[in-house]
């Protein structure tokens, strides 16, 4: 009897150490497939991009954000050149190399996108409450141009949702990344400034930047706020609302463009923000465009929305230019639209830009593209007998300021 208890004991202990072993053995291949995959950046070039893109673009976005948010993507193993180190209102960045609003719309990403390496990462538009945005189906890729038709409409979660994540991200000591909390307003509000005065309040104390987007074209009327009497009424208020913050009274305030502005519009942004009272610390130039022109893929340009990528390049630089010579080089400017590689975030740089941003690029090209772009942008830095990206902004601008 005793014998046959001590069997089944016996046999009770080899079965859970076989489970035990199993298991084992399955988390050790699981964690080193998820290493191997994370660094095979030609895997998501050559497969996964690839494969991800036969999705509806929306559906492939979603998977994007959920991949930085569980840490899937490859974590970039590239040491950022000193020469790519860029001061920011009091801090250092590794690189000037930024992803563009849209992307992480809700703060869910942000660890993965700084495993990418970004230098910055801008979350939102954030609207005060949670709206649903512009009915599906309402991205679109443009394959051709390798460029994409958007009109979310600014889909949020709202103030608070964003917020606790931000909270929670900051908690984390081994977090210091540079955060900044693209503002917007719902779409139903009665006082489009009271909403992004609420953005101020709310977010300043943990954004290392906040940005006023007056500039998608995908909310009716958004983009007439960027008009002389309307602008500087803003940004009046969103300045007092800043000043009475009880933490972070400083944060930078930078005002999203549109590339659609003309020469006439852009001169009365400068004429608002030259005023001390409705100043900005930085511009973002530029948002997507309403435009159709350069586009390949002619059957896309019905679609209503705002254009990124290659077909805004030119128009996104060129704007760079004329708000760095209207501006005299004195407010810092993030260059975004259409960049894919180091030489287009150069030329972006060489018109006036401080920092550079992108988004569409990613789309198509993956994470690794980060990496290719800071390696190529320092090279040429370098071969151009530049010490550093401070060095090389306005240099090509026709406007061209000379530094004292
Ligand atoms: C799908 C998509 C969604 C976007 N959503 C926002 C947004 O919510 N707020 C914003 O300020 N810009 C938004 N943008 C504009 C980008 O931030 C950027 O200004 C523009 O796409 C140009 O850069 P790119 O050519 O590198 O994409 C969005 C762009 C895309 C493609």
């Amino acid at each position: 009897m005793d014998q046959e208890k001590i069997m089944k004991t016996a046999t009770r202990k080899i079965s859970r150490l076989r489970s035990l072993g199993i298991v084992t053995v399955g988390a050790a291949t699981l964690v080193a497939g998820i290493t191997a995959y994370k660094k095979q950046d030609q895997l998501f070039r050559t497969f996964i991009m690839p494969t991800v893109r036969l999705l509806p673009a929306e559906t492939s976005h979603q998977l994007a954000v959920l991949a930085c948010k569980y840490r899937l993507c490859p974590v970039s193993q590239y040491q950022d050149d000193p020469n790519l180190h860029t001061p920011f209102f009091g801090r250092m960045l590794s690189n000037p190399i930024g992803i563009a609003a849209g992307f992480d719309k809700n703060a869910e990403a942000v660890d993965g996108l700084q495993d990418l390496g970004f230098g910055f990462i801008e979350v939102g538009t954030v609207t005060p409450a949670a709206q649903e945005g512009n009915p599906r189906p309402r991205v679109f890729r443009l394959n051709e141009d390798k460029a994409i038709i958007n009109r979310y409409g600014f889909n949020s979660e709202g103030h608070q949702a964003v917020l606790q994540r931000l909270q929670r991200l900051r908690s984390k000591e081994d977090f210091n990344g540079v955060v900044g909390v693209n503002l917007g307003r719902n779409k139903s509000t009665m006082s489009p400034i009271a909403d992004y005065v609420q953005g101020v309040r709310v977010f300043g104390p943990v954004a290392d930047y906040l940005v006023i987007n007056v500039s998608s074209p995908n909310t009716k009327g958004l983009r007439d706020m960027q008009s002389k009497d309307k602008l500087r009424e803003l940004l009046e208020q969103v300045n007092d609302t800043r000043s009475n913050l009880e933490k972070n009274k400083n944060v930078p305030v930078f005002l999203k463009l549109s590339p659609d502005l003309s020469e006439d519009d852009m001169k009365d942004v400068v004429w608002v923000i030259k005023r001390k009272k409705s100043s900005v610390d930085g511009l973002i130039v530029s948002n997507t465009t309403v435009s159709r022109d350069n586009i390949v893929a002619i059957k896309m340009t019905e679609e209503a929305g705002g254009l990124s990528g290659p077909p805004l390049k030119a128009r996104s630089t060129e704007m760079i230019a004329q708000m760095y010579h209207l501006t005299d080089g004195k407010v810092p400017i993030i260059g975004v639209g259409g960049v894919a590689s180091g030489y287009d975030a150069y030329e972006k740089i060489e018109a006036g830009a401080s920092y550079v941003q992108l988004y569409t690029a990613l789309v198509y090209d993956g994470p690794g593209l980060v990496e290719d772009i800071k390696e190529e942008l320092s090279k040429l830095i370098t071969e151009l007998g530049h010490n550093n990206v401070a060095d090389v902004v306005g240099t090509k601008n026709k406007f061209y300021l000379p530094k004292k």
